[in-house]
C-alpha cells in the first residue's frame, strides 16, 4: 500500500520566554512530536518547528527586574530549553525567536499587507497611565478594590473574590504594581486591525466550518460572533498597538508605537520556518504557495481565540496561505487542578529527568491518556506506574526479554524461516490491525491507538504462555519448535516496536540496533523480516519505582540521591536562587514602631510611625508612615516601643489613606486558612532604629 506522499509544516505554540518549560509545555510537545514522527515513519515530509515567543511587557519589566537588557534575558533563557528537548526527545528541526530578524521583517510585511488592503484604523485610547514609570500599563500591571464586592488587591480584569469581570478603570483606588503610584488616566492613539470588515466575518465564518477545527472548537467559535440588534453578525476590532517603552516591533510608519506581541508572535511560526528553509536550502515562499502544502498548528485551549480568528484573519488578508488544521488540546492536571508553577504544585521537567525517570515513560503514559478532543489529562502517580510497569514493560519489553535469549544461545541469534501456522496466524493478526493503529494517529486518538497496541501484546503473551518457550528449551527433539516459536516471539516485537515507534524514538532505535535492522517505517510492517541475525539481547527499560514517582511529586524538590516525602517550607517552595547583588538591593532597616493605630475604613490595616534613624533638613528625627495588613494579629497597643524590620528603600505607594513610605517584614504560612497567624518580626536586644539588616 503506498501512500501519495505529503508535504506538512508543523508547529506547537511559542513559549513565552520568560520562564523556564513547565510539564504542560512538554505534554504539548510531545503529542506534537508523536504526531510528527508517525508522519515521517509513513513517509511524508515534515517540517517541525517552533521558537521562543520574545516580546511583551511582562518580558520587559521581567528582564529590568533581573537587570538584563530584554534581549540579554530572552537569550539565556532560550540557552536553557535544549535540555528540555533533548531530554523528552522533541525532534523540532528549528527552534527560533520572535525577535529574530526574520520575524521583524515578516511582521511588518503582514502588516502593511493588511494595511494596503483596508484592515488596519486607529482610534485613540484612553488607559492607565504610570506616571513614575512613565509607561503605559497592560491590565495585569493595575490593581486595586474589586468595584463590586470590595475585595483589596484586584487585578484590573476580574475579581478572584467574588469573580466579577471588569475594566481596569473601573477599580476603586487603583494603583500601579510596578510602582505603587495611581495610575492617571491618559491618551494615545492605537492602530486596530478592523476584524469588524464584512470581508473578515465572512471568510472566518467560512473557513471554520470547513473542516480546520475540532467540533468543541468550531462550537466556541460561534460563541465569539457577536450580533447586533439588527442580527448582524460581527467582531470586534482588535488593538495591535502599544506603546513605547516596549518590547517588540516597531510599527511601520507609526515612531513610538509597537506591534502587540499576539500580532508578531504567531508570525514567528513563519519566523522559524523561513529559519529552517534557510538552513535546509529550500524555498520556503514556493512551499507555502504550494497547494499541497498543509499547514497545522498545536496549541492549548486558552489561545484558542487568537489561532482561530485572529491568526487566519491575518493571513488570509495579507495574501497568504491559511492554516489546514488547528490541533487544540486541554491542559495536564494534578489532583484536578492545572499544574502550576507559581503555586509550586506539579512535575517539573528536569526534576523527573534529574530523578532518573525515563522520559519514554511519560511519553508513553501520556500517549495512553491522550485523544483528539480538548480534555484535560490527568497525571495520577499509580496509575503512572501501573501502565509503564504492566503495559510498556509487562507487555511489551517482556515478548522480546522471554524469546531473545533462547534464539542468542542456541540458535547463533538467526530467526527460523518458517513459523508454523498458529505463528503466522499470530503474526497477520498483528499486521491487519495496522491500518486501525495508523487512522488513530492520524487523529490524534494515541491512547485508542496505545489499547490497540497493547491488547495485540496480550495476544503475543498468550502465544508464549501457550507455547512455554522455557519448557521447550528443556525438551529432547524440540529444536525446531523453540526456534519456530521464538521467532515468531521477535517478529512480533518488531511489529509491535512499529506500531509503538513514535511514542518510543529511542527505545525503537534501541530495537532497531539490537535486531539489526534498518530504522523501522510502518510499512516495514508488511514485510517479514524473514532469515536474519540478531545481536544479544540487553534489557531494554526498566520498570518504574513508585518510590521515585513520589519524589517527583514531593514539594520541595528532595535530593536526588535520597528522595523522601519533604513538605513545602512554610507551605510553599523556594522562590528561584537569587544572587547577592540581588539581595542588597533591598534595603532592610531597624525601624522603631514610635506610634501605631487602627485605620479609619479599614478592617485590615494598621497605620505605624515608623523611626529609623533618618533626619529632616533641620536635623530634626524624620519619621514614616507605613500601613501594614497586621490588624488581624496585632492591637496597636502591642505595638508602640517596639523594634521591628522594614523595607525602607521601596518606592512610596499612594494607598487610599495616604502614602505608604516602606514596608514592615512579616511571616506567614501559605495556606493562611489552614495555618492563620501573623508574627512581625523583631531584633535581638542592642539593634539599633537606622541599622541596616544584610
Ligand atoms: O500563551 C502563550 O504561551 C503564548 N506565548 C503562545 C504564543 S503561540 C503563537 F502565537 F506564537
Ligand atoms: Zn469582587
Amino acid at each position: 500500500m503506498s501512500l501519495t506522499p505529503r508535504q506538512l509544516f508543523v508547529t506547537t505554540a511559542l513559549p513565552y520566554a520568560n520562564a523556564p518549560f513547565h510539564v504542560g509545555h512538554m505534554m504539548e510537545y510531545i503529542q506534537a512530536d508523536i504526531w510528527v514522527r508517525f508522519q515521517r515513519m509513513r513517509g511524508h515530509t515534515v517540517h517541525f518547528v517552533c521558537a521562543d515567543d520574545a516580546h511583551g511587557a511582562p518580558i520587559m519589566i521581567a528582564a529590568e527586574k533581573a537587570g538584563k537588557t530584554p534581549q540579554q534575558f530572552v537569550a539565556d533563557i532560550a540557552a536553557d530549553r535544549k535540555q528540555y528537548l533533548d531530554g523528552f526527545h522533541i525532534g523540532f528541526d528549528h527552534w527560533h525567536s520572535t525577535d529574530a530578524p526574520e520575524n521583524h521583517q515578516l511582521a511588518k510585511e503582514i502588516y502593511i499587507a493588511l494595511r494596503e488592503a483596508g484592515f488596519i484604523s486607529t482610534k485613540s485610547v484612553e488607559q492607565f497611565f504610570d506616571p513614575v514609570k512613565g509607561m503605559f500599563l497592560p491590565d495585569r500591571y493595575v490593581k486595586g478594590e474589586c468595584p463590586k464586592c470590595s475585595a483589596k488587591d484586584q487585578y484590573g480584569d476580574s475579581c478572584e473574590a467574588c469573580g466579577a469581570v471588569y475594566s481596569p478603570t473601573e477599580l476603586m483606588n487603583p494603583y500601579s504594581t510596578l510602582t505603587g503610584a495611581t495610575p492617571v488616566l491618559k491618551s494615545s492613539e492605537h492602530y486596530f486591525f478592523k476584524l469588524s470588515d464584512p470581508r473578515c466575518v465572512e471568510f472566518l465564518q467560512s473557513w471554520s466550518n470547513s473542516g480546520h477545527l475540532q467540533t468543541e472548537v468550531l462550537n466556541k467559535i460561534k460563541e465569539w460572533f457577536n450580533t447586533d440588534e439588527s442580527g448582524k453578525t460581527g467582531l470586534s476590532d482588535w488593538d495591535i498597538s502599544r506603546d513605547a517603552p516596549y518590547f517588540g516591533i516597531e510599527i511601520p510608519d507609526a515612531p513610538g508605537k509597537y506591534f502587540y506581541v499576539w500580532l508578531d508572535a504567531p508570525i514567528g511560526y513563519l519566523a522559524s520556518l523561513s529559519a529552517h528553509f534557510k538552513h535546509i536550502g529550500q524555498d520556503m515562499n514556493a512551499f507555502l504557495a504550494d497547494p499541497a502544502t498543509e499547514q497545522i498548528h498545536f496549541i492549548g485551549k486558552d489561545i484558542t481565540y487568537f489561532h482561530t480568528l485572529f491568526w487566519p484573519a491575518m493571513l488570509k488578508f495579507s495574501g497568504r496561505k491559511v492554516p489546514d488544521k488547528i490541533f487544540v488540546h486541554g491542559f495536564i492536571t494534578l489532583g484536578g487542578d492545572k499544574m502550576s508553577k507559581s503555586r509550586g504544585t506539579g512535575i517539573s521537567p528536569l526534576k523527573y529527568l534529574s530523578l532518573g525517570l525515563n522520559a519514554e515513560w511519560l511519553r508513553y503514559y501520556l500517549a495512553a491518556k491522550l485523544n483528539s478532543r480538548v480534555e484535560d489529562v490527568e497525571f495520577t502517580p499509580d496509575d503512572f506506574v501501573a501502565r509503564v510497569n504492566s503495559d510498556l514493560v509487562g507487555k511489551y519489553i517482556n515478548i522480546a526479554s522471554r524469546a531473545a535469549g533462547f534464539l542468542s544461545k542456541r540458535f547463533g541469534g538467526k530467526l527460523s524461516g518458517d513459523l508454523g501456522v498458529e505463528g503466522r496466524t499470530l503474526l497477520d493478526t498483528l499486521r491487519a490491525h495496522r491500518a486501525t493503529i495508523e487512522a488513530l494517529y492520524e487523529e490524534r486518538e494515541f491512547g485508542k491507538a496505545q489499547r490497540e497496541i497493547m491488547l495485540l501484546a496480550d495476544r503475543v503473551n498468550e502465544y508464549v504462555d501457550q507455547h512455554k518457550p522455557w519448557e521447550l528449551a528443556k525438551l529432547e527433539g524440540q529444536e525446531a519448535v523453540l526456534h519456530d516459536v521464538c521467532s515468531v516471539c521477535l517478529e512480533a516485537f518488531r511489529l509491535l516496536t512499529i506500531y509503538l515507534k513514535p511514542v518510543l524514538p529511542t527505545l525503537a532505535a534501541q530495537v532497531e540496533a539490537f535486531m539489526n535492522l534498518p530504522p523501522l517505517r510502518f510499512d516495514d510492517a508488511q514485510r517479514a523480516m524473514g532469515p536474519h541475525v540478531i545481536s544479544e539481547y540487553k534489557h531494554l527499560m526498566q520498570r518504574v519505582d513508585p518510590k521515585s514517582v513520589e519524589a517527583l511529586l514531593a514539594q520541595p524538590a528532595p535530593a536526588v540521591t535520597a528522595p523522601q516525602e519533604a513538605p513545602a517550607p512554610g507551605g510553599e517552595a523556594l522562590a528561584p536562587t537569587i544572587g547577592i547583588d540581588d539581595f542588597t538591593k533591598i534595603d532592610l532597616r531597624i525601624a522603631k514602631i514610635v506610634d501605631c493605630s487602627l485605620v479609619e475604613g479599614s478592617s485590615k490595616l494598621l497605620r505605624l510611625t515608623l523611626d529609623v534613624g533618618e533626619v529632616d533638613e533641620q536635623g530634626q528625627p524624620k519619621t514614616r508612615n507605613v500601613f501594614s495588613g497586621i490588624q488581624s494579629a496585632y492591637q496597636p497597643s502591642d505595638l508602640i516601643g517596639k523594634l521591628t524590620v522594614m523595607v525602607a528603600n521601596l518606592a512610596p505607594r499612594k494607598m487610599k489613606f495616604g502614602l505608604s513610605e516602606g514596608m514592615v517584614l512579616a511571616a506567614s504560612h501559605a495556606d493562611e486558612k489552614a495555618q492563620p497567624g501573623l508574627y512581625i518580626l523583631s531584633p535581638w536586644p542592642g539593634a539599633q532604629p537606622g541599622m541596616r539588616v544584610s
